[in-house]
């Protein structure tokens, strides 16, 4: 089998998968000085930080360097269920991992607005139109702060919102409490100091209001849940995403993983979107006929989702929307955050239930 094909941003439909497996090697790249910054408003990137900083001042009393430390020991060592096993450890991870990525995920979002077409057909009549997203592998809270941005572009104006984001937040550890508290920075008005001005106060507002903004947690191993709970979980759903969480399971199970793929296709309903970013260039290794190969992800999830059945005549399950294989992710410049923020490189992949 030769390397697949190896392509660059474009929009298209039904592909076909590529060939694998891949054998080159992962190289980290400096920004190229070339790629634009984030062109989003820069206080809206603002506001979603200080969400984060706000949400957990008990981990900034103190150095947080120490947690990082104890933290990223554990994720080296493949060591999950410690590095996310208690509360501490979860917010000082939110703290520093989640705010580039939801900075990330909102512009992927905004760029991807036509793709995904929330409220696409929201009437002018009082009905509420609901947008149910749910996020595996989401309970770091990136997405969901990413989707309270989100809200400014859908709904600018808190008068009459007609609109609802419904999330369910899916994930093997318990970011029950993390959740609770991002979520409590999208929907409520952030803190001001006593001294904040007239016109500060008077200007200063929530993304959105509590109504328009659902979030739920479910503590799940998705590659273990059953058949018949995931339907239930997905089956409403208009987007799933999986961030940064799919090369995780691949590098637990490539079986499972692909099981996993082929419920949640069984349990969502035509129209469905899912959305996959993770690191270019990860791999995962499939042992076949007693030889190992390495196969790079968006070849092992094309290869799942898009393969036609062996004879040929069973409609298409998915099909792809967006691709790219690379794309950087720039930080502008002027953004105010008391730990380490980064620039992120990622793929990219959107699919389509098909009916
Ligand atoms: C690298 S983090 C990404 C978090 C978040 N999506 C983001 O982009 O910031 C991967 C997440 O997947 C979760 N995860 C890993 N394996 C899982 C599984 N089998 N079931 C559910 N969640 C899982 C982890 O607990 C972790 O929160």
């Amino acid at each position: 089998m030769g390397p697949p094909i190896s392509r660059n941003l474009h929009r298209t439909a039904k592909k076909a998968p590529s060939k694998g497996p891949l054998k080159a090697s992962k190289a980290k790249a400096p920004v190229p000085e070339t790629e634009p910054t984030s062109s989003l408003p820069v206080d809206l990137q603002q506001l979603l930080l200080n969400i984060f900083r706000d949400s957990f001042p008990e981990r900034l009393a103190t150095d947080i360097k120490p947690l990082l430390q104890e933290i990223k020991g554990h994720l080296y060592n493949r060591d999950f269920a410690t590095a996310f096993g208690k509360e501490e450890y979860l917010e000082t991870y939110a703290l520093r991992w989640s705010p580039s990525r939801t900075l990330c995920y909102l512009e992927i979002l905004h760029d991807l607005k036509d793709e995904l077409k929330p409220f696409q057909n929201v009437s002018q009549e009082t009905e509420v139109a609901e947008w149910n997203i749910v996020g595996l592998g989401g309970g770091a809270g990136a997405e969901i702060v990413a989707l309270g941005g989100l809200m400014q572009f859908l709904s600018p104006t808190d008068e009459e919102q007609n609109i609802k984001l419904n999330i369910a937040a899916v994930d093997i550890a318990d970011w029950a409490t993390v959740v609770t508290k991002l979520r409590a920075g999208v929907v409520n008005k952030p803190p001001l100091s006593k001294y904040a001005s007239a016109a500060a106060q008077a200007s200063n507002k929530a993304l959105t209001n509590p109504t328009s903004f659902d979030v739920t947690f479910h503590k799940l191993d998705i590659l273990s849940t059953p058949p018949a709970t995931l339907t239930t979980l997905v089956q409403n759903a208009h987007l799933v995403t999986l961030l940064f969480t799919l090369n995780e399971l691949y590098s637990a199970s490539v079986s499972l993983t692909q099981k996993f793929l082929l419920n949640l296709t069984t349990g969502l309903a035509p129209g469905a979107l899912l959305l996959v970013v993770d690191s270019p260039g990860s791999y995962s290794t499939v042992s076949l006929n007693g030889t190992e190969k390495k196969y790079p992800m968006q070849w092992l999830l094309d290869h799942t989702l898009l393969t036609p059945d062996a004879k040929g005549n069973a409609p298409p399950r998915w099909e792809k929307v967006v691709e790219d294989e690379a794309k950087w992710f720039r930080l502008p410049g002027g953004l105010r955050y008391p730990v380490e923020l980064e620039n992120m490189r990622y793929q990219l992949h959107l699919y389509r239930r098909c009916g």
